[in-house]
């Protein structure tokens, strides 16, 4: 892995996934930046880590990743304060459950705006100074929901496939210039997740992966340069089975398991 000089700037900090990242990536000895909309939380966290970690410094940044312009401004506060930022974790991420077109079409535009349009430009903003020092790594969390379509769940799972495909296809670019992207495919995994997206017959297996298994195997395969990776034995088997069965196959499975959990009736599931 890229070794802790500089900053690595964590997005979606105050909960889940990267609030994990925080904690793990302070113990390696990471200075951090830390990015989400609850100051409070963040502020909670930053404290935590500075007094848990001689030696490093934890700034936190409440910012709303889908107003317009919000990474850009991101970018230039940290490049003001001089933050250089080694390693950047895209981590931010919300789901919307219930059928497409009874969602509200500002939190589809929304979920858009912060799965896709922040990570982008976060990506391409820290890249290029990355490229320059040729050092630096890139982690984004997309899902094992971008291997197969969701019917009920539709636009979020287009949303990691897309994060997916540019994550593969940025690793070839980004190697030869010295960067190392990688993308983290969880699956179900205890978070505050289901509770901002709407419960679905899938948040209830029995055994999901905590946010610190999810994180000890993201930064052990980052640590051996893999492209892609995903989080958990039967999440690996799931993935298997959704590369190898017909897409209809799945796609129709998936849509009677939501129609039986009421997923699909309007204002159920939202
Ligand atoms: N949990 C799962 O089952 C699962 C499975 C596969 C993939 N994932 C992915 O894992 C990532 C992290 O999710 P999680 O499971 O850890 O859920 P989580 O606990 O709900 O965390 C989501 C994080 O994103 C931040 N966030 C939400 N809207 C934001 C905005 N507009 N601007 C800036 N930050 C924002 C939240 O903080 P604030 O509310 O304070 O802004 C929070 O820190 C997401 O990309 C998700 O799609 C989750």
């Amino acid at each position: 892995m890229v070794s802790p000089q500089g900053y690595a700037l964590i997005t979606g900090a105050s909960s889940g996934i990267g609030e994990e990242f925080a904690r793990q990536l302070a113990a390696r000895g990471w200075s951090l930046v830390l990015v989400a909309r609850s100051q409070d939380r963040l502020e909670q966290v930053r404290g935590e880590l500075m007094s848990a970690h001689m030696g490093i410094d934890v700034v936190a940044i409440p910012l709303d990743l889908t107003v317009s312009g919000a990474p850009a401004e991101l970018f230039q506060r940290t490049q003001a304060a001089h933050l250089d930022v080694d390693l950047l974790v895209n981590n931010a991420g919300v789901g919307a459950l219930g059928e497409f077109a009874s969602l509200d079409l500002n939190r589809v535009r929304q979920m858009i705006d912060l799965n896709i349009v922040a990570l982008v430009e976060l990506a391409h903003l820290y890249l290029q100074p990355m490229m320059r020092r040729r050092r630096g790594g890139i982690i984004h969390i997309a899902s094992v929901a971008g291997f197969a379509p969701l019917p009920y769940s539709a636009v979020y799972a287009a949303t990691k496939a897309f994060v997916k495909s540019f994550s593969d296809a940025l690793f070839e670019e980004a190697c030869q210039r010295g960067v190392h992207v990688m993308a983290v495919n969880p699956g179900t995994t205890e978070t505050n997740f289901f509770r901002v997206a709407g419960e679905s017959p899938f948040s209830h297996r029995a055994r999901m992966q905590t946010s610190a298994e999810v994180v000890r195997e993201s930064l052990r395969a980052f640590d051996r340069k893999k492209s892609s990776i995903v989080t958990g034995t039967s999440n690996r088997l799931l993935v298997v089975a959704l590369t190898l069965l017909p897409r209809r196959w799945i796609t129709s499975a998936v849509a009677r398991a939501m129609r039986r959990a009421n997923i699909g009736v309007p204002g159920k599931g939202q």
